[in-house]
């Protein structure tokens, strides 16, 4: 398939009748350790994939925006009357009226724009394709109209495009992700202050890949599922007094399971706060250059989210236990959950044959086979030309 900037481009000439002003470019993100706890105020350590979106851009007159996706090859046209107020545009337009609609909001005075959109991150694997086109969108109009919008105050723009137009209550990591990641290292984000330190994490300096495994699970009442393990967070937070999970340190970890009763109340607290503690913990490790030695929180990491958080599928805990079982120095699903991709920690030397593990331990369960694709830490969002 031709290069995903050259379909953009070759996608608006034919759409369009002219060439784009620019082409922008965001990426899908994997989340190396830190799972549900952006909406904490807790700590991720996601990086950016060399998968990309690549919007290709230029101005028009007045208030309107047309945008033309190569996956579905639609065009969708809206004006100002559509991003006056949330949820008037919607299927995968809704990303691209939102971005417009929240930059309005935070009183941006947004060029009118002919856009073409062109992707290599798949969608719903849960590598935050929809993060991915709003940082692309957003960077694109931000420079066609000059505004005043230094990037890290972007992922924070995004978000509300998502959570308030599109209508998903999700954190700040994935458009965080997209806009913010620099290539060679993670980024470690913390959620309450926006402060980010870019830790490189060299994997093949240490012999080592990244495989990650698309499960290929449908994704199985993921959004609902999703809003009902931030609301037992919300409610755990408030019956222990605090402004937010983040608040509970893990030498308080005890005491304060001790003061909830609900069960199902006590194992979300539990891992949000021995979540935010791992990825201090792997944080540490790679500053230190111990690359591989971050396996086993990996392997924690997915354990608290298949028995406490209850959101991994038996597809993705196939996925694990058989990398684990072939020689993964660690894995753990990574994204919101029921279903998407798992990370393997490999020798650089056994990728194939933990991959090759996977795809039997699937087989011999009768589920439709995994894919797999190994990856380096990519860089976030960019003006290409
Ligand atoms: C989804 C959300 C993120 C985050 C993860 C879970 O990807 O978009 O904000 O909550 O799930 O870590």
């Amino acid at each position: 398939m031709t290069d995903v900037a050259e379909r953009a481009a070759a996608g608006f000439r034919t759409r369009y009748g002219e060439p784009p002003a620019g082409r922008w470019a965001a990426p899908g993100r994997v989340n190396l350790i830190g799972e549900h706890t952006d909406y904490n105020d807790g700590f991720v350590l996601p990086f950016a994939l060399p998968l990309r979106t690549v919007a290709a851009a230029a101005g028009q007159d007045g208030a309107r925006w047309t945008v033309w996706s190569e996956l579905s090859d639609e065009t969708v046209t809206f004006g100002a009357d559509e991003v006056a107020e949330p949820g008037r545009v919607t299927g995968w337009g809704a990303y691209v009226a939102g971005v417009v609609w929240a930059l309005r909001d935070a009183g941006h005075d947004v060029p009118g724009a002919r856009l073409a959109i062109a992707s290599d991150v798949p969608l719903g694997a849960g590598l935050s394709s929809s993060a991915a086109l709003e940082a692309a969108v957003l960077t694109a109009l931000v420079d066609l109209g000059g505004l005043d919008l230094p990037a890290e105050r972007q992922p924070r723009l995004a978000q509300r495009a998502e959570n308030v137009y599109v209508g998903a209550p999700t954190g700040i990591m994935d458009q965080s992700a997209a806009i913010r990641c620099r290539d060679g290292h993670a980024l470690f984000l913390d959620c309450r202050t926006e402060e980010v330190e870019h830790i490189p994490f060299d994997l093949h300096a240490a012999g080592l890949a990244m495989l990650v495994v698309d499960s290929h699970a449908p994704h199985r009442h993921a959004d609902g599922e999703y809003a009902a393990r931030r609301r037992s967070c919300e409610a755990g937070a408030a019956r222990l007094g605090v402004p937010a999970l983040r608040d509970v340190g893990i030498d308080q970890l005890d005491t304060a399971l001790a003061r909830l009763d609900d069960p199902e109340t006590r194992r979300r607290v539990r891992h949000v706060v021995t979540e935010d503690q791992r990825v201090l913990d792997t944080v540490a490790l790679l500053r230190a250059g111990r690359v591989r030695e971050i396996g086993p929180l990996l392997t924690a990491s997915h354990v608290s989210m298949r028995d406490d958080f209850e959101i991994t599928v038996p597809e993705i805990d196939t996925a694990v236990e058989a990398a684990l079982a072939a020689g993964a120095l660690g894995a753990r699903m990574t994204g919101g959950g029921f279903g998407g991709c798992v990370l393997a920690l490999v020798e650089v030397d056994a990728a194939e044959a933990v991959a090759d593990a996977v795809t039997a331990a699937y087989a011999k369960k009768g589920f439709p086979a995994p894919g797999h694709v190994t990856v380096l830490p990519a860089g976030g969002a960019t003006r290409l030309d």
